[in-house]
């Protein structure tokens, strides 16, 4: 069982272009809501209530502002600060006193998550006891991800980071599922050439002890990496056409808490006078 997820929300300066570096994207909104509320709504879905969000350091003051550890959302939020982007396995180095002898979660701070699969793929997974478990999407440029190759019993063969040529097209997506032992293997991890800790080379510890799984998003959910230009605004011109045309936001956290009965209606009173006058503010009354 998982009762335990990291946001790696940092990152500042590693792949992003000069012109997005010097803001947190994290921070920023995604059509009607701080980028950060989708993957933190993706955990809370799975049922996720302790949640580390590592930032950058010297950010931590800026998330509080939208995401304070005092929260409406019924669950327990703390942060801690990546002195250097040193790779995504730094997430659970930096959250060992977190994870302890837990189970974790890890979902990348700019992946977008949505679909009718997602929740009952999140419920079938939650549940793991031991190894490690990767969410894979078809997508048309493998090449600007990290790549698994399936054989037919959907085993994984094969498991690169950005490889210039494959012939899969099932790209890892930024929600990773571990077990205890993710600390312990990690720190086996050696820097890659661009002087970094890699994802892939832990995830392939795991493939070859036989430990790594992987599930399928298929047609009925979508991904996209938000770290990339063109991706984030397709993903928020896909939030204001679903929201607008439903009347039903996507990443509502408040939402979210309220129908897993974390909080109460008292809370979301709260949420709306903490976040003042704004769309936002108009669906949480609506909601109650
Ligand atoms: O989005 C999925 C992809 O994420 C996977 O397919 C790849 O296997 C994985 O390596 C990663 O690739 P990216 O090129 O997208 O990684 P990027 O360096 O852009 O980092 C992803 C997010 O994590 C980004 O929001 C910044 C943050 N980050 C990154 C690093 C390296 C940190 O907070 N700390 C870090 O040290």
């Amino acid at each position: 069982m998982i009762k335990k997820g990291i946001i790696l929300a940092g990152g500042m300066g590693t792949r992003m272009s000069p012109l997005t570096k010097a803001v947190n994207k994290q921070l920023l909104p995604l059509y009607d809501k701080p980028l950060i509320f989708y993957p933190l709504s993706v955990l809370m879905l799975a049922g996720i209530k302790k949640i580390l969000i590592i930032v950058n350091k010297g950010q931590i003051n800026q998330f509080r502002k939208v995401l304070p550890e005092k929260n409406n959302l019924g669950i327990l939020i703390e942060y801690k600060e990546q002195a250097k982007p040193g790779g995504l396995p730094q997430a659970f180095t930096i959250g060992e006193s977190f994870i302890k002898k837990d189970n974790v979660a890890l979902i990348l701070g700019d992946n977008f998550f949505y679909g009718q699969s997602l929740t009952n793929i999140l419920k079938k997974n939650i549940n793991l006891k031991s190894g490690a478990k990767i969410f894979i999407h078809p997508v048309k440029k493998p090449h600007l991800y990290g790549v698994a190759t399936l054989d037919k019993k959907n085993k994984i063969i094969n498991l690169l980071e950005k490889p210039k040529k494959t012939k899969s097209n099932l790209a890892v997506t930024g929600l990773y599922f571990f077990d205890r032992k993710v600390i312990e293997f990690t720190k086996k991890l050696k820097p890659s050439k661009r002087g970094e800790l890699e994802i892939i080379d832990l995830l392939n510890i795991y493939r070859k002890k036989n430990a790594l799984k992987a599930e399928l998003i298929g047609r009925g959910g979508s991904w996209l990496d938000t770290g990339n230009i063109k991706d984030f605004y397709d993903a928020a011109n896909f939030v204001s056409a679903i929201e607008n045309r439903q009347g039903l936001k996507i990443a509502c956290i408040e939402e979210i808490a309220l129908k897993k009965n974390w909080i109460k209606v008292k809370n979301i009173n709260s949420a709306i006078k903490f976040y003042g006058n704004c769309d936002y503010s108009t669906y949480l009354k609506n909601l109650i």
